[in-house]
């Protein structure tokens, strides 16, 4: 059977200047497997509404642009998600979509279960806070991490018109007040080699690790034994 993996880029921004999107489509060339790209810049996608129409047959009743996601996201055998930063955690477009994963988990709902992701994230300061949280979804899935990509991509305020006089952009709050800012200063994601390193990196141990015996009941098993040791410290 084909093995095929789904990459999903939450920014709301161009393909072409978001560091996010760069970031999962390096993760998935360097899988030397199949893969689909989807960006939810421009798509309508609310969180979960808790109407629980899904809890008998796994299918979330809400229609919106989701819903034809449906089946694409139950196909795939790996997840490769990513996610700008924002307030510190990961945006609300990124976070309505995996909330609405809760339509996976019912019953014998383990249509995700012992499957693999990486998880990726980029801040205009720092990215490991969206990294971690789309860890965590993952793990409400019983889906395993197998790599974490984080790094610092193009704050909008380098580019907004305001950033040299704004007395809370980026740009002064890391070059101090007198700031002229010029393109060699503005981070980009492909700047950064040891980010687009790990990028590669992850890429290659996710697709090692799908072709190499992937035993999805075991990983299952394993994340399942990591959640329960999560509820319990946090209880
Ligand atoms: C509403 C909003 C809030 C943000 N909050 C943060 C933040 O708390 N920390 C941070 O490092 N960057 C923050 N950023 C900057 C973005 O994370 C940054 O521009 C990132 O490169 C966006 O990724 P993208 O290029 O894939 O869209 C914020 C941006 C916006 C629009």
């Amino acid at each position: 059977m084909r093995i095929r993996i789904l990459g999903i880029s939450g920014s709301p921004r161009k393909d072409d200047v978001s560091g996010t999107y760069k970031l999962v489509s390096t993760v998935l060339e360097n899988t030397g497997l199949d893969y689909d790209m989807i960006s939810l810049r421009k798509k309508e996608i609310g969180g979960c509404i808790a109407c629980l129409g899904c809890a008998k047959d796994n299918v979330c009743k809400v229609k919106d642009d989701l819903e034809p996601l449906r089946e694409e996201i139950v196909a795939a055998d790996a997840y490769v998600i990513g996610a700008p930063n924002y307030y510190s955690t990961l945006n609300a477009t990124t976070h309505a979509f995996l909330e609405r994963w809760f339509q996976f988990r019912h019953q014998e709902g383990n249509l995700l279960w012992g499957k693999l992701g990486v998880a990726v994230g980029v801040g205009g300061m720092a990215g490991r806070f969206p990294a971690d949280d789309i860890e965590k979804f993952f793990m409400y899935s019983f889906i395993e991490t197998v790599a974490k990509v984080s790094g610092q991509g193009a704050a909008s305020c380098y580019t907004c018109g305001y950033g040299e006089t704004c007395k809370v952009g980026v740009p002064r709050m890391l070059y101090g007040e007198d700031v002229k800012i010029t393109p060699e200063m503005i981070p980009d994601v492909t700047k950064d080699d040891n980010l687009m390193q790990a990028a590669r990196d992850a890429g290659k141990l996710l697709g090692y690790r799908l072709k190499n015996g992937h035993d999805r009941k075991a990983v299952a098993e394993k994340m399942q034994q990591q959640m329960m040791e999560m509820m319990k410290s946090s209880a």
